[in-house]
């Protein structure tokens, strides 16, 4: 490889950034902004539900595919035991990105103990993000158990139409495998497979099967056929029926029992099929794991300048990336603690939500049709849906073992993670979903299933998509607070005459405020659609609370057009919500009020304010008004003096007059949290109390999600009825330092202030649980218990208890 041609591509890159930020040529910055990120982010494990998939992004026609399975092929039942896609059940140890960028690459541990394997699979891309290299590096974990590591790879060039295609060279070399490829929008490749060093499976003296010799473990085995580009994802299913049909000729022509030595042979691939080659291929390396084994995938593109040669190669581009990512990590986060461990775990986390990142492309089944049941809120069976036209979505995913697909909720709290470690990525991903918003409808998917591979990892239940459900805005945050942060850079940089001289290729975005704003501004028309759909579909018809308000003698002072409530719960639950099981009005009724319904619209609402201020949009009195209004009705409407909190609202069904439904938790701080409440509100007192007392929701672990005084408080289902959560934790601690900038201070081990002391005992208490935890169970976790701390939900859920990242290393 030439690093000289890596510096100057670089240099090239600093000296046009530099030009153009002298010369302030906007479409050159653009334009420079594009190039670095298409090819930068081209290539990645994207697909997140797989241990390790690769795709290019944004490439559907014609993308090559790539997947790695394993198993113990010296174990009789090992092929039931074949890992490919992310499972809970296979309970491995492990399987966590160490340290991960889909910039640069990573490195990604996996432990399987019923497979007797400690794999690590290190992926990296050249400077140009062109052409990359995956080193699959193997050892066992007992070495004295006599196992054979099989590891079977799987590229496919998708693309039906005869232009695309991936043949096998032949060569002298059966472990060293060589192909060429075409696709129709990445043209030309090579791919090579090679070895390093390891020692394939032989039967100790035993021949091979007299009947089917090409049962070789002792080789690497390789397989082309013709796979159709929707059944790619059934590589492993295609596999083990493979290799089911030859066994089934093996012993159906031999009488004798199969020497156990010969079983990984058995388990090898072979063409009974006569498969007369195709774009699909299989590589199938047996390895035997009394020693330890690595080979390297080698893609480079045909122009390649600076191709990837050598494993020398490989490993300098491997340290390479380490360096950056660490480096980059450094940069970004400041850590003041000793124990150097506590920095490997944040780093780790942050990998891990990287290595979710995904790209996905598919048809969606939504059902405009059905009507919810708002007479007896039962649920109600989404069966008049369509597979609609594929969309494409750029998302990270909150786990990939349970929840391996985008999750508009969770989102915008995943990217409060990533925008502050890379400024550029969030805002591909957030604009990512921008675009799926509908063009005619405003609406957006709660969950964005897309193609086949997607909806195979979901329940029936959960497939179907309507456009009568909403999940709360949280993507309105995020863009608000990229754009606050990228305006005050600039604008502080317009007296440092110095800035932008650096042109890190990482900041790009961040400090060019230019690009940000256009982009931000072309993206407006959809978050308005998406924003009067929001307050259309959930708003709660008044007629009853006109009359209601009236004798209550406060209707001059109701906004009646901003309550809301969530439409689409059930008796049982309010998924809309995003928090299922919390406990709401029973018997539930068109009339409730919710007042988490009520504060998402606010901050939708404020965060327009906030983007239509910035980019000087005509709109911003008009979302002033809005806001004012949805604050007066939280305190008008939603605060209780009975209970000294914000509350759900209904209707008495005796006296019919207004009742508060309270049952303290997170829909109780949700207005201080999303930093609604005015600076001067006499409800900010007790808010925090609320917070601090231990008999409520203050726990050693973090904030419950509902207090421990509420009749539902642990009961049932006891999903969002005590448990910790991570974002209602984060945006708390936040709010707490916006509302007490001067009470919080460093100081806090003999702070007198209750402020101060609340602050630091809540990140602490987060930061050591969540930590220990992880020593302990080897995971983060969905939530975690109120009364042990212990971790719970899905495991490996590094997408928003990832933010304790930001916890450690920012606040
Ligand atoms: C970058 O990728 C996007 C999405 O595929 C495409 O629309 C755009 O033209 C690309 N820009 C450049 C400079 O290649
Ligand atoms: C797995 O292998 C890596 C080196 O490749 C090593 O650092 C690590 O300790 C091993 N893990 C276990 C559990 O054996
Ligand atoms: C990788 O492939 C691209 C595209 O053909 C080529 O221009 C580039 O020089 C190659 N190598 C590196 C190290 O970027």
């Amino acid at each position: 490889m030439k690093l000289i041609a890596n510096i100057i591509f670089q240099v090239q890159l600093i000296a046009i950034f530099f030009s153009s930020f002298v010369y302030a040529k906007e479409n050159k910055d653009e334009e420079l902004y594009q190039i670095y990120t298409n090819s930068s982010l081209l290539w990645a494990p994207y697909r997140s539900n797989c241990y390790f998939g690769l795709r290019p992004r944004y490439i559907n026609d014609s993308p090559l595919i790539m997947g790695i399975m394993w198993f113990d092929s010296s174990n009789q039942n090992g092929l039931a035991q074949m890992r490919h896609f992310v499972n809970l059940e296979d309970k491995l140890k492990r399987y966590s990105w160490e340290v991960y960028d889909p910039r640069y690459g990573g490195k990604e541990n996996i432990i399987d103990e019923a497979n007797n394997l400690n794999i690590t699979y290190s992926f990296v891309k050249t400077n140009d993000g062109q052409n990359w290299s995956v080193r699959v590096n193997g050892q066992a974990l007992n070495p004295k158990k006599k196992t054979s590591g099989s590891i079977v790879v799987y590229l496919s060039q998708n693309g039906e139409d005869k232009t695309s295609n991936i043949i096998k060279i032949d060569g002298p070399d059966p472990n060293n495998l060589h192909f060429v490829g075409l696709s129709k929008e990445l043209g030309d490749y090579h791919i090579s497979v090679t070895d390093n060093y390891g020692k394939y499976f032989k039967a100790v003296k035993r021949t091979p099967f007299e009947t089917a010799p090409d049962a070789d473990s002792s080789q690497t085995s390789h397989l082309a056929m013709v796979v159709p580009d929707k059944q790619i994802w059934k590589a492993r299913d295609i596999f083990q029926t493979l290799i089911t049909e030859s066994i089934n000729q093996i012993t159906s022509s031999t009488s004798t029992d199969i020497h156990p030595s010969l079983i990984p042979s058995i388990f090898t691939l072979r063409n009974i099929f006569n498969f007369n080659g195709g774009n699909f291929h299989y590589i199938q390396k047996s390895f035997d794991m009394k020693k330890d084994f690595e080979f390297d995938i080698i893609y480079n593109h045909e122009k390649s300048l600076e191709k990837i040669n050598s494993e020398n190669d490989v490993t300098q581009l491997i340290q390479s990336a380490i360096n950056k990512i660490n480096i980059k990590f450094n940069k970004k986060f400041k850590f003041d603690y000793k124990f150097e461990d506590k920095k490997s775990f944040a780093l780790e986390t942050l990998s891990n939500l990287l290595g979710g990142i995904g790209y996905f492309h598919g048809t969606q089944y939504v059902d405009r049709i059905t009507e919810l049941n708002e007479d007896t809120f039962e649920k109600v069976d989404l069966k008049n849906f369509a597979e609609e036209a594929p969309l494409e979505l750029f998302s990270t995913v909150p786990s990939r073992g349970f929840f391996p697909r985008g999750f508009y909720w969770d989102e915008g709290f995943n990217l409060l993670q990533v925008m502050e470690y890379d400024f550029g990525l969030a805002f591909e991903l957030l604009s990512s979903w921008i675009n799926i918003i509908e063009e005619e409808t405003g609406w957006v998917p709660r969950e964005v299933i897309l193609g086949d591979e997607a909806r195979s990892k979901v329940p029936d239940e959960f497939i179907v998509q309507t456009p009568r459900i909403a999940n709360p805005p949280t993507l309105f945050v995020t863009l608000s607070e990229m754009l606050i942060k990228a305006y005050e850079i600039h604008e502080s940089s317009k007296s440092n005459s110095n800035f932008g001289v650096a042109g890190e290729e990482n900041n790009l975005l961040e400090e060019n405020y230019e690009i940000l704003a256009a982009r931000i501004k072309s993206l407006y028309p959809k978050l308005v659609k998406h924003y009067d759909w929001f307050r259309s579909s959930q708003k709660v018809l008044t007629d009853d609370y006109e009359e209601i308000f009236d004798d209550e003698g406060i209707l001059d002072n109701i906004h009646l057009d901003e309550l809301y409530r969530w439409s689409g719960r059930t008796r049982k639950h309010c998924l809309p919500s995003g928090l299922d099981d919390y406990p709401r009005a029973q018997p539930p009724d068109l009339s409730e009020l919710n007042v988490d319904t009520l504060a998402w619209v606010g901050i939708m609402t404020k965060s327009l304010k906030k983007i239509a201020s910035i980019l000087e949009l005509k709109d911003e009195a008009k979302y002033e008004k809005i806001e004012r209004n949805i604050i007066e009705n939280l305190d008008t409407v939603h605060w209780s003096e009975e209970n000294n909190c914000y509350c759900d609202v209904s209707i008495d069904e005796f006296d019919e007059g207004r009742v508060h439904v309270c049952h303290k938790g997170y829909i109780s701080l949700l207005p201080f949290a999303l930093k609604l409440i005015p600076e001067n509100s006499d409800k900010l007192e007790k808010i925090v109390s609320l917070m601090e007392d231990k008999e409520e929701l203050y726990s050693e672990f973090g904030l419950r999600s509902l207090s421990k005084q509420d009749q539902y408080y642990r009961t049932e289902e006891d999903y969002w009825r005590g448990k910790i959560w991570m974002p209602m934790n984060y945006i708390n601690l936040d709010a707490l330092r916006h509302y007490f900038p001067d009470r919080i201070t460093e100081n806090k081990k003999n702070s007198k202030d209750s402020i101060n002391k609340l602050y630091h005992n809540l990140k602490n208490n987060l930061i050591n649980n969540i930590f220990k935890v992880w020593k302990k169970q080897g995971f983060v976790y969905e939530n975690y218990d109120p009364e042990t701390g212990a971790g719970s939900g899905a495991e490996q859920f590094t997408g928003w208890t990832a933010l304790i990242v930001n916890i450690m290393g920012h606040f």
